[in-house]
Order: structure tokens, then C-alpha cells, then sequence
């Protein structure tokens, strides 16, 4: 499964849909062709219209927009935000008031800050799925309107995978990671040491099905 093939996964045939960041809008194709309508925008003009030359079909609404700018109340109640660093992310939900029933993010970097800071702006995490594409991993994130307590491991390596055997395989890859840049570094660093600790706890007690 690619990125797109797994946010696709967490949408339902009745989810009215934007993609914020949308590029190529593949996304809306996917949704197009089951007979699904959505919302593709992108900041850039050129960006979108490049995509109105490739796609015809009525069901992919493209436009510009920054964020959330150009999409109105009620069009849309599925956020997905992807491919998008996490404070272009946070900043695009700051300047909006429309809220949503579920956004799906996959974040190019700091998903603890992404977990929680969307706490803060009353959106939880309900579900995570590490994502494997050209040997890359991806961390999607399904949040859903609500707050919660997280644990310190929870907020640094997230919490209600699906799929633990590809999220046992980012963990070692993360653990690797870490002990290398400890490895490389003369100076004793208490955050990586912390970090390495945290992830080999965590594979520890790991349950895969
Ligand atoms: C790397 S692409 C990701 C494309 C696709 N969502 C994916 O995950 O493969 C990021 C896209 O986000 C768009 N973008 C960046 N900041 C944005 C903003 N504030 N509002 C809307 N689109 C934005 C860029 O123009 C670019 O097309």
C-alpha cells in the first residue's frame, strides 16, 4: 500500500472530502472512480492547473487555496492534509474555523509537536498507520474531534497502530537512527539517550498478531 492507496483506506463512500496540498490530486481520482466527490486545492495556480488539464471528471472540485481558505463551511468534513511539513499543517488549522469529523495528516516531520499541538486544538488520535513507499517510511495520522492524555512514549512514538509488523520495522529503524547519530556524536547526548531508551521499550513490549 502507498500513501495515498492509505489514506484512502480510512475514507468512507459518505466522507465529504478536501485535500488541502493536493499536488496531482491523485487522491480525488482514487475517490472519482468509485463514484466519490471531493474537494482537491493546492496554493499553487500551477499546480492546479496542471491537474484541470489531466483530470475532467466533475467529481475532483479543483481550486486554489491556501489552507483552508477557499473551502466553505459544510463542504467538506474529512480533512486530509498530506506531504505537508507539521507547522504548514498546524498553521493551516490555526487560521480556520471550519472544524472536522476526522483529519488524516501524513507529516513530513515532528509528529510529536503534530500530536500535540492538534490536542490543543481539540483534535485527538484515533488511529496510526506506518506506510513503507520506495523503501521510505511514512507516519499517517487519523485524528478525531476530542482531547486526551498522552503518555510521554505515546506523544514521541504514537499510539493505536494498525498493522505492528510495519511499525516494529520503523521502530528498528528509528532505534538504528539514533544509535548512529549516538555513535557519531563525541559529546553525550541525554535526548538521544532518552529516545533510544524509549524506542527499546517500546519494542520490547510490542504485540504483533
Ligand atoms: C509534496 S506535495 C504533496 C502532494 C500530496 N498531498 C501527497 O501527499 O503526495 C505538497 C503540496 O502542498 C502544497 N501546499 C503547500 N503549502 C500549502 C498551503 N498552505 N495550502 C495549500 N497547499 C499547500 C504545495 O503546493 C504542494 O503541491
Amino acid at each position: 500500500m502507498n500513501r495515498i492507496e492509505a489514506i484512502y483506506s480510512f475514507i468512507n463512500l459518505d466522507d465529504k472530502v478536501v485535500d488541502v496540498g493536493c499536488d496531482q490530486a491523485k487522491l480525488s481520482l482514487m475517490l472519482a472512480k468509485r463514484n466519490q466527490h471531493s474537494i482537491a486545492c493546492d496554493i499553487s495556480i500551477n499546480v492546479i492547473n496542471k491537474a484541470k488539464e489531466n483530470i475532467k471528471s466533475p467529481l475532483v472540485d479543483l481550486r486554489v487555496s491556501n489552507g483552508l481558505e477557499n473551502i466553505k463551511t459544510s463542504e467538506a468534513d474529512i480533512l486530509v492534509l498530506s506531504g505537508m511539513g507539521t507547522y504548514t499543517i498546524i498553521e493551516i488549522l490555526k487560521n480556520t474555523n471550519l472544524r472536522f469529523k476526522k483529519i488524516i495528516t501524513i507529516s513530513n516531520n515532528y509528529h510529536d509537536t503534530l500530536r500535540e499541538k492538534l490536542n490543543e486544538l481539540n483534535y485527538k488520535v484515533e488511529e496510526e498507520l506506518i506506510v513503507k513507499e520506495n523503501n521510505k517510511y511514512y507516519n499517517l495520522i487519523l485524528f478525531t474531534e476530542g482531547n486526551r492524555k498522552y503518555s510521554e512514549e505515546e506523544i514521541l512514538l504514537g499510539l493505536n497502530h494498525k498493522d505492528m509488523g510495519l511499525y516494529n520495522e520503523y521502530l528498528n529503524y528509528l532505534l538504528k537512527k539514533y544509535n548512529d547519530i549516538k555513535k557519531s556524536s563525541k559529546d553525550k547526548n541525554l535526548k538521544i539517550d532518552k529516545m533510544i531508551n524509549i524506542i527499546n521499550n517500546k519494542i520490547k513490549n510490542i504485540k504483533i498478531n
